[in-house]
């Protein structure tokens, strides 16, 4: 279903991303060991990801490293995931004959397949030591093992009492490891950069090539086409302007297009805009406070972004009148850089704005 709030899985309900499916199979066959999949919230990378998993014969482990603050970023919730994405998949059970040799892998047979086990508290495998066998694995298949981690900006949080620098394990794979590459994906573009350091002479990735896939957007043709083609399948007719008013004000971000249709579809009416872009606002909005709380001062730049105010010195002097203080210019020119390498605002031609509609909305309701 075109409208499921859920990434998508299969082809079928993945909308017009075939040239994207296609970019990503020639990086897997012929690219570099490490592939990049970058687009703002809500672009659909996720669901780009699982259909092009589930249409393709690679083995792979699929991680979400969100997933990592369940463990307090642990190097012990890396493992876990690891163990239970291999547990998942279609292949686990001949992959676990290549693991079982590993010291601390654990497997246990079960009715309902093979669960593999990393022994994380006193004898784990190094997670080196896990992708030497998953590359022998694709070696003997004459395939490539691909190790998909999904808002892989949060690894670099990942701590412990042996702290793993991820970019080591990236960096080892790509020089050693020919069956073995890396999908890493992010919303969060400038972090994840940050995080890889290509141009940083002491990253372990200095330098680096990798391939990459940017998500965009879907324009005002797709976007209609996108709302006419899922309300067909529920068997609507939706009147023009209402598609066109929605266009217009969901700006082609895939996610809100989706939660709009999901959300008329199960309440059978077309004049739910405004409950919808509440919904939606709610939701930004419960994003952006996990950011203004680590920084009061990212609150009163937002606002001052929303309100209209779009280059440095406006910005400033609406910052400054609702502080009540002085704001340095280097605290201020940080902060603006953060909330840019965090894709909530996009900098072009020296002015602000917001990658999302939804985020801006959001910001106006920002209390102060
Ligand atoms: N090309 C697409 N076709 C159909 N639905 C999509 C498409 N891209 C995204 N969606 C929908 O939008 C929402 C967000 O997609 P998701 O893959 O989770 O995005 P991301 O991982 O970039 O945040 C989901 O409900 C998903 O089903
Ligand atoms: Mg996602």
């Amino acid at each position: 279903m075109l409208f499921d709030p859920r990434p998508k899985e299969s082809r079928s309900e993945l909308f017009n991303r075939e040239r994207e499916l296609g970019l990503l199979e020639l990086y897997v066959k012929g690219g570099s060991p490490l592939i990049l999949c970058l687009g703002v919230r809500r672009v659909g990378k996720t669901s780009l990801l699982k259909v092009f998993l589930n249409e393709n014969n690679y083995p792979y482990v699929y991680i979400n490293a969100r997933k990592l603050s369940e463990y307090q970023y642990n190097v012990a919730g890396l493992y876990k995931l690891f163990s239970e994405s291999i547990t998942h998949t279609r292949f686990s059970d001949r992959l676990a004959e290549y693991l079982r040799s590993l010291r601390g892998v654990k497997i246990e047979v079960l009715g309902t397949g093979i669960e593999v086990g990393f022994d994380w508290r006193r004898r784990e495998p190094s997670i080196t030591s896990i992708l030497e066998k998953f590359n022998d694995y694709a070696n003997d298949q004459n395939t490539y093992f691909l190790v998909v981690i999904d808002e892989a900006q949060e690894l670099r949080f990942l701590r412990g009492y042996n702290r793993v620098d991820f970019r080591q394990v990236i960096a080892y794979s790509y020089d050693n490891l020919r069956h073995v590459k890396f999908v890493l994906s992010g919303s969060e573009i400038g972090l994840l950069y940050e995080f890889l350091e290509f141009g940083n002479y002491a990253s372990p990735l200095h330098g680096r090539v990798r391939d990459e896939l940017v998500l965009s957007r879907f324009s005002r043709e797709e976007s209609i086409k996108f709302l006419e083609l899922g309300f067909n399948e529920a068997g609507i007719r939706p009147p023009k302007a209402i598609i066109e008013e929605i266009v217009e004000v969901l700006d082609g971000i895939p996610g809100w297009l989706a939660f709009y249709g999901y959300n008329v579809v199960q309440a059978g009416r077309f004049d739910i805009l405004d409950k919808v872009l509440e919904e939606a606002v709610q939701v930004a909005f419960s994003e952006l406070e996990k950011i203004v709380r680590s920084g009061k001062l990212y609150g009163h730049i937002l606002r001052a972004v929303a309100m209209g105010y779009r280059n440095w010195s406006a910005i400033k002097r609406a910052v400054e009148a609702w502080t009540g203080t002085y704001v340095y210019s280097k605290v201020l020119y940080y902060s603006l850089n953060r909330l840019v390498a965090l894709s909530v605002l996009v900098k072009e031609d020296e002015r602000y704005d917001f990658t999302d509609p939804i985020y801006r909305e959001a910001s106006k309701k920002l209390t102060l």
